[in-house]
């Protein structure tokens, strides 16, 4: 079949390579997984069967339930960062999507720190629109210097993915503060992603929506990671009213609405108190950050989201990644989600048990790759 040139705008050949070569493993160690090694929490299921035997299962409104959306206002307006509105969209993805939509026309640009999330680069595409890349290495820290050096006057929008997948970085006060500065100045929309909030082992992570300009300002964010239901696909979006409901008429003609049970079931989700997982998390982010340095790699510490980006020992990520999956470890190679071939990611969402036998092959691969 003829396909539209739009298909060329993914390239998932690396990614299934991986999982190719992954598939004939018999006892993979794998730390390449991007979502909780938990199951959603009880309450929230049985939240959700209650409002299926309810009767809870007819298209809502197209913004959501509307005390869905006041309970999110509320969320933000308790941490001092109030919003004008609130839409819920089919997963954080479904958000990211619609705002390009919402935003975007052919020949616009958009600003996105790399490494990046890699629908981040492709959705933009669908539309037209272009990627420009603001370089975060080797710390993965947002400066002025690379925003300005990727700045053209056809950039609209500047994405923060703050935790960050793949880095695990978490901006700071002082970082968020000037990308919201620079985007003053060029006029710049900002859309901060922050799905992994509540991973975030140092602190809160700072929300971007407290120090842009709320007239250009969207914060994304969801419930696929925290309470594990990213089958569910529920996320959100807030912003300004005229952009929200722009956002519900794209809505309205493509994914009609968020799935009705789990929004019914997002309230006790909300309610879910995360600080058991985080300490568990942050446990296993001292496991694999101390082991990768103590194996003498090049590592920025993370402190949030559960993934890690090391450098490859020989400068090629790709090639690692091939030798690790020889040897039964996942990983993922970094290219995946950069203009660079250099690191790898690992996710640390998995066993502390998991995460040694991972640091033993990865101290082998350390001393074949480097001599030592
Ligand atoms: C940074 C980031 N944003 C968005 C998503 C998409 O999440 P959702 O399941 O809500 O669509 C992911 C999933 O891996 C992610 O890592």
């Amino acid at each position: 079949m003829k396909l539209a040139q739009r298909r060329q705008q993914i390239d998932s050949s690396g990614i299934r390579k991986i999982f190719d070569l992954a598939s004939k493993l018999k006892n993979p160690c794998n730390l390449s997984i991007g979502l909780p090694d938990y199951d959603v929490p009880e309450v929230v299921k049985e939240s959700a069967i209650e409002a299926i035997r309810k009767g809870q299962n007819r298209y809502t409104l197209t913004a959501g339930l509307p005390a869905l959306r006041e309970r999110i206002k509320q969320l933000y307006a308790d941490r001092g960062q109030p919003v004008e509105d609130v839409m819920i969209a089919s997963g954080t993805s479904g958000a990211l999507f619609l705002a390009f939509l919402a935003l975007l026309d052919p020949g616009d640009q958009v600003m996105l720190p790399d490494p990046y999330f890699v629908m981040y680069k492709a959705l933009p595409r669908f539309i037209g629109a272009e990627p420009v890349f603001v370089d975060t290495y080797p710390d993965f820290r947002l400066r002025r210097e690379a925003l300005e050096a990727a700045w053209t006057p056809r950039c609209k929008m500047l994405i923060v993915n703050s935790p960050n997948n793949p880095s695990g970085a978490v901006a700071s006060e002082e970082e968020l503060r000037m990308v919201a500065q620079f985007a003053d100045e060029k006029g710049l929309v900002v859309l901060s992603d922050e799905i992994y909030e509540d991973f975030s082992y140092d602190g809160a992570a700072p929300s971007l929506g407290r120090f842009s300009d709320p007239a250009r300002t969207i914060v994304i964010s969801g419930l696929s990671k925290n309470v594990a239901m990213t089958g569910w696909r529920l996320g959100w979006v807030t912003g300004p009213k005229d952009f929200i409901l722009a956002l519900s008429d794209i809505q309205q003609y493509s994914f009609v609405c968020a799935p009705s049970v789990a929004q019914a079931a997002s309230f006790a989700a909300l309610d879910y108190d995360m600080s058991a997982v985080r300490a568990d998390y942050g446990a296993r982010r001292d496991t694999i950050y101390n082991g990768l340095r103590d194996l003498g790699y090049s590592v920025a510490r993370p402190g949030g989201a559960f993934y890690i980006f090391p450098e490859a020992p020989n400068g090629d990520g790709e090639a690692f990644v091939r030798r690790a999956i020889e040897k039964e470890l996942l990983i993922v190679p970094g290219k995946v989600f950069s203009e660079r071939n250099t690191h790898f990611r690992i996710s640390f969402a998995s066993s502390q048990e998991q995460l040694r036998r991972g640091l033993d092959i990865l101290g082998e691969l350390k001393r074949e790759f480097a001599g030592g």
